[in-house]
């Protein structure tokens, strides 16, 4: 990251506020402090800002914490509640604010999005670019444009423009300092000027850019998770039929990702996907195709949707079969809660549904994470929580692993068998070692997978392909 950090930068630099300061504005206001940038990071929660002007990350993101330490150190970063002092200061303003799943409804909520750009419009006094990094539907760009120009004091001194943001949480600095891509939807010359002042560093250590009109912009973001998504369910798909026919999804999906074509990376079958954006995104697309009377062309998201819902289910079948095919009154150890390893994001996560619908079924449910028991234990009040590792998976009748964090993959099949009642594992997540869990005396299961091993087996390679799909 020094690489880039180190640069100089040849043009003025705009000076950055970055509204919103979840996932996405923590970690990009950061990582632009960190290029040199001098940032104003703004949010209506002040207990938020007080911590984040502490120096405390609000969430578990691996190495942010650091870099804010040494952000707030240089003197390049501050935090505030004051739009006013967020007008003044900003020659270009981030908006990562979230666009939640609307209660009842597929829709996104546009509601915190509109009142960032107009709490700014309204303010400015000065040459002003407001871009939008948060998802939104296709055609809200121009609407926020509209909207900034009739709250604005004077239309021609603000423009908007649109920046679809691609990290993932657990990697979201590597992915913001290191994009594969940016996008910068813009309607004039003088945005797109503005716009790769902001991003100077980035473009100069090479990253491809594609600079597009807004709506292709807004288009961009849905369109990548649609297809992650999409691709994810297509590999559990298989999944099912692997199951009806006694197949093995994991040597279909190692065998299939040697084609350079198709690819290793979320080929990965399991139980799926979850967390604050794929969900809800393919959702918000297709709701937004119907609204534009072309529901029809991404009606199949409707079963990238469905299959990724069965999987949850099926898990909790397999788990009732181990169990003697009745959950009542049976401990079943939950290896993990949040939606995927080094997060505490629990928000749609399949560890904590298949937990609660084992719950449902009377089983004695006991979970751990070693990240999200906090956020957990808030969400899903009615579940139990172990405080170790070692204490979920005491006296288990089946244990679940349903978050690949490393300690659980890593575990030793022989010391978590003296801990169980019975030897007994369903792998959700294709993340443990089948032959060794056999060899120590445990019934393993996974999704896809025949209940009998394979007279077949994975070559050592292929193990290691296996291994990196994730
Ligand atoms: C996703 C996208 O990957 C980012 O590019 C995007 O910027 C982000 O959403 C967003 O819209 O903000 P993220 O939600 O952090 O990022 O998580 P992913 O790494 O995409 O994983 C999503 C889910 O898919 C997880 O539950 C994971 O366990 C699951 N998954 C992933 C699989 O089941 N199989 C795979 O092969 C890969």
């Amino acid at each position: 990251m020094t690489d880039i950090i180190d640069q100089p930068m040849a043009t003025p630099r705009p000076r950055l506020t970055v509204v919103g300061t979840g996932y996405l504005g923590a970690t990009h206001a950061v990582s632009m402090a960190s290029l040199g940038y001098e940032v104003l990071g703004v949010d209506v929660d002040q207990a938020k800002i007080d911590r984040l002007t502490r120096g405390e990350v609000p969430f578990h993101e691996p190495g942010l914490p650091e870099m804010l330490d040494e952000a707030l150190a240089s003197g390049n970063l501050r935090f505030t509640t004051s739009f006013d002092e967020a007008a003044e200061f900003g020659d270009v303003h981030f908006v990562c604010v979230g666009t939640p799943q609307l209660h009842g409804s597929h829709a996104a909520n546009l509601a915190y999005v509109e009142a960032a750009f107009t709490a700014i419009a309204q303010r400015v006094r000065k040459s002003t670019l407001i871009v939008g990094k948060s998802t939104v539907p296709v055609g809200t760009a121009e609407r926020l444009a509209d909207m900034v120009a009739a709250a604005a004091p004077d239309p021609d001194l603000v423009e908007v423009a649109w920046n679809p943001e691609f990290l993932r949480e657990g990697y979201a600095v590597q992915d913001t300092l290191h994009p594969d891509r940016l996008v910068f939807g813009v309607s004039s010359e003088r945005a797109e000027t503005s716009l790769r002042a902001a991003f100077e560093p980035v473009l100069e250590a090479g990253t491809p850019l594609v600079v597009a009109d807004m709506k292709t912009a807004e288009l961009v973001k849905v369109a990548a998770n649609s297809f992650l998504a999409t691709k994810i369910s297509y590999i559990n798909a298989m999944a099912e039929i692997c199951e009806v026919t006694g197949a093995d999804v994991n040597l279909l999906a190692s065998a299939l990702s040697y084609d350079d074509r198709i690819g290793a990376r979320f080929l990965k079958p399991g139980l799926g996907f979850g967390g604050g954006c794929l969900p809800k995104d393919i959702r918000a697309f297709m709701h937004r195709a119907e609204e534009l009377g072309v529901g029809h062309a991404v009606e199949f998201l409707h079963e990238v949707d469905e299959i990724n819902a069965r999987r949850r289910r099926r898990t909790v079948d397999l788990v009732r079969e181990l169990a003697g095919g009745d959950l009542r009154g049976m401990r079943i150890a939950c290896l993990g809660a949040a939606f995927k390893p080094n997060s505490d994001d629990i928000r749609d996560a399949p560890a904590l549904d298949v937990a609660d619908m084992l719950r449902a079924q009377a089983a004695d449910v006991v979970v751990y994470d070693p990240e999200a028991m906090g956020n957990a234990r808030e969400a899903y009040p009615q579940l139990d929580y172990a405080p170790t590792f070692a204490e979920c998976v005491k006296g288990a009748d089946v244990v679940v692993l349903l978050t690949e964090w490393a300690r659980f993959r890593e575990a030793d099949p022989e010391m978590m068998g003296e801990l169980v009642r019975h030897r007994a594992m369903v792998d959700g997540r294709h993340a443990l070692d089948a032959d060794a869990y056999r060899s120590a005396g445990w019934e393993y299961r996974a999704l896809g997978r025949p209940a009998q091993p394979q007279t077949v087996r994975l070559v050592e390679d292929v193990k290691d392909q296996v291994a990196a799909m994730a």
